[in-house]
């Protein structure tokens, strides 16, 4: 590989979900493999702002960043500035980009990144700006390098896309239709990530439960993946309730390395919301299931998304929801106030509610699920746990922290040499959002 890129210097601003990280850490892989380097965002001369559509606030941040990047681009002629990710995939986003942002070099979308470094090399070498949009999802490009986050922990793409169309949602207008990878090239993947190091891997899907290649179902994928030889702690994410199967349930108790947590985003505890956000669930289907998980995978810590504020929502819906969450008692929980997305079904609806209603439920939510979250971790008190040691907490270096099989999060005095392993650890105290422990 010819070293094109080499004295670059290039800084990524990711914003949204795990799926846009892993985007970047392949964004960062090209570009390092072509002998660009990474360094803060102050001293780049490459930035590049991964975005996220999901919900307006992502939108506004995005463009703000946008604002302040002008001034650099005046002060450095040789400053590149690119955008990537989600947004890039909506018309009118890259309308107003023409527009009200022409200081913008490089534009490219979700179905395309592998091409990223050949259109920056042109824009660089050619000193012009492109843009190179595909509308549609071309064939699964393999082997693209990466630049991991983390020594022993790795995302692991297993499908793209989304045929769900939740009427809420953006996310298969932007992404595409669903599309799985090759259940062999990932195990090689993952072979080769356990050779390298990694011991725990997060599978990473839209809807993983719809996982379906020539030769396997997502369960079945979960009972290879547990053969690799060191890869110790599987995860994935996201599962949606209506395609998880009785297979996958039994895999939490037949495969070893399948780690005892489950995302299981529930959006609505309401019938009639739960229909008219095209759920294809009830709130007695999701308890049921939840029953289920329960008592197959004793101590399994579940969480969940939740939207507050969907169009027509009446204080009766709401309090669906937050029954369902007194029944369900989640672990933890992402509550997300609506947010109208153009071009998505919901955005027609009648009876859009206003702001200060939305809070108001938003924060009667946020209690409900604040008093499960504290009471689940309170019963870890006095256990010991198996936790993957992840680095210095942000706050003291001195402090650890790390994950237990539940993926709860737990802060403990230790040396940095622990990074990456993993250790059996006391828990003394409990909070809201973390554990406080002591290696044993
Ligand atoms: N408004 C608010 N929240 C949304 N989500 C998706 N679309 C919207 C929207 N328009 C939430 C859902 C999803 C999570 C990733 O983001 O809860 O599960
Ligand atoms: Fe969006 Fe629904 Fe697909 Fe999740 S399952 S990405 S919420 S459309």
């Amino acid at each position: 590989m010819e070293k094109m890129l080499k004295n670059r210097k290039y800084h990524i601003l990711t914003f949204g979900c795990q799926m846009n990280e892993h985007d970047s850490e392949i964004i960062s892989g090209m570009l390092e493999e072509r002998g660009a380097e990474a360094v803060d965002n102050k001293y780049a001369d490459i930035i590049i702002l991964n975005t996220c559509s999901v919900r307006e606030n992502a939108d506004k941040r995005f463009f703000g960043t946008l604002g302040h990047l002008k001034k650099r681009k005046q002060l450095n002629k040789n400053f590149v500035i690119c955008v990537c990710g989600c947004m890039m995939q909506q018309q009118h986003i890259i309308d107003t980009l023409k527009q009200k942002y022409p200081w913008v070099d490089v534009i490219f979308g979700t179905h395309n990144i592998h091409q990223f470094p050949d259109i920056l090399q042109r824009v660089i070498s050619e000193k012009q700006k492109m843009t190179e949009v595909w509308e549609e999802a071309g064939e699964i490009i393999e082997n693209l390098p990466a630049k991991r986050l983390h020594k022993h922990k790795s995302f692991v793409n297993i499908m793209y896309g989304c045929n769900n169309f939740c009427t809420y949602c953006i996310v298969p207008y932007t992404r595409g239709r669903e599309r799985s990878r090759d259940a062999n090239e990932i195990i090689r993947e993952a072979e080769d990530l356990a050779k390298d190091g990694v011991k725990e891997i997060t599978l990473l899907g839209q809807n993983v439960n719809s996982y379906k290649s020539e030769n396997s179902d997502f369960a079945g994928l979960i009972y290879r993946l547990n053969e690799v030889d060191g890869i110790e702690r599987i995860r994935f994410m996201t599962s949606h309730p209506k395609d998880l199967s009785d297979r996958l349930i039994k895999a939490f108790v037949d495969c070893s390395k399948l780690c005892k947590s489950i995302h299981l985003p529930v959006q609505s505890g309401s019938d009639e919301i739960l229909k008219r956000m095209n759920r294809k669930y009830t709130k007695e289907n999701y308890l049921e299931l939840v029953s289920k998980i329960k008592a197959t995978v004793p101590d399994v810590a579940i969480s969940t998304d939740i939207i507050v504020g969907f169009p027509g929502e009446t204080d009766r819906d709401f309090e669906e929801t937050l029954d369902l969450c007194r029944q369900v008692q989640y672990d933890s929980a992402f509550t997300f106030i609506y947010s109208v997305r153009k071009g998505t079904p919901a955005e027609k609806y009648e009876n859009q509610i206003p702001e200060e209603e939305k809070h108001r439920r938003f924060n009667m939510l946020v209690d409900v699920l604040n008093e499960s979250s504290a009471l689940k971790n309170q019963e870890y008190v006095g256990r010991t746990e198996k936790v993957l040691v992840d680095g210095p907490s942000k706050t003291r270096k001195s402090v650890l922290t790390g994950r237990t099989n539940s993926f709860k999060l737990v802060n403990f005095e230790g040396d940095e040499s622990l990074i990456g392993q993993i250790i059996n650890v006391e828990i003394i105290s409990a909070t809201t959002f973390s554990l406080k422990g002591r290696i044993v």
